[in-house]
């Protein structure tokens, strides 16, 4: 297995879907919780990562939205990026885009200026650091109404060059994409690239109407779109990149256990699947790991993993010529294997 841990961590590779907000290690949190002197539930890390036994989306996000607490300046938000970046680095991450919640923030008087310049701040560090580059894209929360939305698409507006695209998180069940059409039309309008959420534990319907009425550019999760096979045909046939997370899927128990995941039986049915980290801090691991793990469960090869690595560029939102370049390192990675 060395050989392959060796292969996976050297690989070139985008991430495609990772919260920032899920990649608060336990302690991050408690160095913002004391110096920014916010009450946290927990007495020591070890008692923060105990509490972490959840076994549903709903039970998760229940206990993100309470670390999300200890962020409140700019240099938390900026930290946040920063660490996040530097453990990506160490597993051959070139280009990351990721995902942000401005409404965990701005409903508790967090300006959204405060967390974009953060962000932004951690994002510039890394591309000199690191030679990574990223991008940006605002997540709604399903469990909050289309109105809040739309605020927080407005309250957005001045920053819209900086931001990739839009996003659609939160509690998945009962907040079909259809509640968020008309915010995802706006968004189109600005030019703005559109993912969501959708078929992680609602059915497939709800990546039907992901595709149709919020007319989505990428597929987070997407992983129920298996049990409706003209849907995996439709997925297929538009090139349609979905960004699966297998420790995620293990943790939140959308699969049972990781031999029964279904990532290469995407790949079989001509879906353009990539591996991401979701929640590292939360779901037990990063990009590379999830890489390792799913590999391991599922004995891929060095071909389907090169595989996973050149989808993520493919289905990246970097220009053409950004994405050929990115091909080429992975290319010239593999000549010398
Ligand atoms: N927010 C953070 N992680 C999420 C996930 N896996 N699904 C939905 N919303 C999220
Ligand atoms: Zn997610």
């Amino acid at each position: 297995m060395t050989d392959i841990f060796q292969f996976i961590k050297g690989l070139p590779k985008a991430e495609l879907h990772l919260h920032i907000e899920g990649s608060l290690e336990p302690e991050m949190m408690f160095d913002m919780a004391h110096r920014n002197k916010v009450d946290i539930p927990f007495r020591t890390v070890d008692d923060v990562r105990s509490a972490y036994n959840f076994t549903n989306l709903q039970d998760f996000l229940d206990i993100y939205y309470a670390g999300a607490n200890v962020l409140i300046e700019e240099e938390d938000f900026r930290d946040l990026a920063i660490a996040y970046f530097d453990r990506a680095a160490q597993d051959g991450v070139t280009h990351a885009e990721i995902f942000f919640d401005p409404q965990t923030h701005t409903d508790r008087g967090i300006p959204f200026d405060v967390v974009i310049n953060g962000l932004l701040a951690g994002m510039a560090e890394a591309k000199t650091k690191h030679h990574i580059s990223s991008k940006l894209i605002l997540c709604f929360l399903r469990h909050l109404d289309e109105n809040a939305a739309f605020k927080t698409f407005k309250t957005a507006e001045p920053w819209f060059d900086r931001i990739a695209g839009v996003g659609l998180d939160s509690s998945e069940m009962g907040h079909p994409p259809a509640k968020f059409a008309r915010v995802f039309s706006a968004a189109g309008d600005a030019g703005l690239k559109r993912v969501a959420h959708a078929g992680e534990e609602g059915p497939p319907d709800y990546v039907h109407q992901a595709l149709d009425l919020l007319h989505i550019d990428r597929l987070d999760h997407g992983n129920r779109a298996l049990e409706d096979a003209h849907l995996m045909t439709r997925l297929a046939r538009e090139a349609m990149t979905l960004t699966v997370c297998p420790l995620s899927n293990h943790k939140l128990r959308v699969v049972d256990d990781l031999s029964d995941h279904p990532l290469d039986r995407m790949l079989a049915n001509g879906l353009r699947a990539t591996i991401n980290s979701d929640d590292p801090a939360y779901f037990g691991g990063y990009i590379g790991e999830n890489y390792r793990a799913v590999a391991a469960a599922r004995g891929l090869s060095r071909t389907v993993l090169a595989a996973l690595a050149r989808n993520s560029f493919l289905g990246s939102f970097l220009d053409d010529e950004e994405i050929t370049e990115n091909l080429k390192k992975l290319d010239s990675f593999l000549k010398n294997q």
